[in-house]
């Protein structure tokens, strides 16, 4: 299959409308990172995006809406889950919802749960995309299974560990200005739970709350993100978290100082988590271990250190 490249004009959205409602993988920008979207109607689109990532199909995929009436007709929102989606969307929040049932949900989007991912993203790229095309879609990040998300079409299509070849077309919109993840919030025993740390900080859907998250535990062995496996965003190269000192050999990632691989010179960690995707991607290149300064376990940095560790975690 040879991958078009598609500029997010409107041209190039209404193409992307046009393969989506073909039953093709198309690759879409959305803030956080690019997804490799699909009719979440159609079984076989779905089962198009497990084959091209070469996911466990075990694993279940986010739904993204272009607003909350449709977010409504697919799942209950109970009144915390109806405040914190008044709050963040659209954003960089996906909610853990029950399903309804007669939604028309292709039960491979959720691996057979009565659970379903929703995420209304505010790109104005995934916005027109998701208006244009009329129904739900269904899009887990647009990479490889188990290696690093991509924040730019570039990545998307890139020789090691990219889609091209595998999927129909990549929607350019540019590099995503989150860079990391969607916050995915979910209720275990009737309590919100942080099932993963992404691009809002749990702090703030603490205050939008009025009360405390349940807790997110990063090595769970039994997760209720079935994402969250150890290993992931996984980078060719080992990496030495939290390195206080600089050793030869390595290629330095840095933070809260200059240099050619850094995060934020100046110690801001909204820039760090936009760059964070690309420069472990650049970082690899090198060829050599990789040493990444310590971050701030706060605010966006409570997402970026998941996903450094998952980049450190032993590979199976
Ligand atoms: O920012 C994002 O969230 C990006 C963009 C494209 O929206 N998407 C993304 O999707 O990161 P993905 O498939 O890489 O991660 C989705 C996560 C997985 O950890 C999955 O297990 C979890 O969402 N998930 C999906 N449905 C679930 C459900 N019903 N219950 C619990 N976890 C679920
Ligand atoms: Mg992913």
């Amino acid at each position: 299959m040879k991958t078009e490249r598609l500029i997010a004009d409107d041209s190039g959205i209404a193409r992307a409308a046009e393969l989506l409602a073909a039953g093709e993988t198309v690759a879409i920008p959305t803030e956080t990172v690019y997804g490799l979207a699909g009719d979440a109607h159609s079984g076989d689109a779905v089962a198009r995006i497990y084959d091209a990532k070469g996911r466990p199909s075990f694993n279940p995929l986010i739904v993204h809406l272009p607003d909350m009436g449709a977010a409504n007709q697919i799942a209950v929102f109970g009144p915390e889950a109806a405040l914190l989606a008044d709050a963040f969307w659209p954003g960089a929040l996906t909610l853990v919802l029950p399903l309804r049932p007669d939604a028309g949900i292709a039960s491979l989007v959720t691996a057979g749960l009565d659970t379903i991912a929703l995420r209304v993203p505010a790109d104005d790229t995934a916005q027109r995309l998701l208006r244009q095309f009329g129904g739900p879609v269904a899009a887990p990040s647009a990479n490889a299974s188990g290696r690093i998300s991509p924040t730019s079409a570039d990545h998307v299509l890139d020789p090691d560990g990219g889609l091209n070849g595998r999927i129909a077309a990549v929607l350019d919109a540019g590099p995503c200005p989150v860079g990391v993840e969607s916050t995915i919030v979910g209720w275990v025993h009737g309590q919100a739970t942080l099932l993963r740390p992404g691009g809002i900080p749990a702090e703030a859907i603490k205050a939008a709350l009025g009360h405390a998250l349940a807790g997110f535990v990063a090595d769970q062995d039994a997760p209720n993100a079935p994402g969250q496996l150890t290993s992931h965003y996984a980078p060719n190269a080992s990496l030495r978290l939290n390195a206080t000192d600089m050793r030869d050999g390595e290629t330095h990632i840095t933070f809260g100082r200059p240099g050619p691989f850094s995060l934020s010179p100046n110690g801001d960690l909204t820039e760090a988590a936009a760059h964070l995707f690309d420069l472990l991607r650049r970082a690899d290149r090198e060829g050599k271990p990789i040493a990444v300064d310590p971050v701030p376990d706060h605010g966006l940095g409570t997402a970026i250190n998941d996903r450094l560790r998952r980049a450190a975690a032993p590979r199976s």
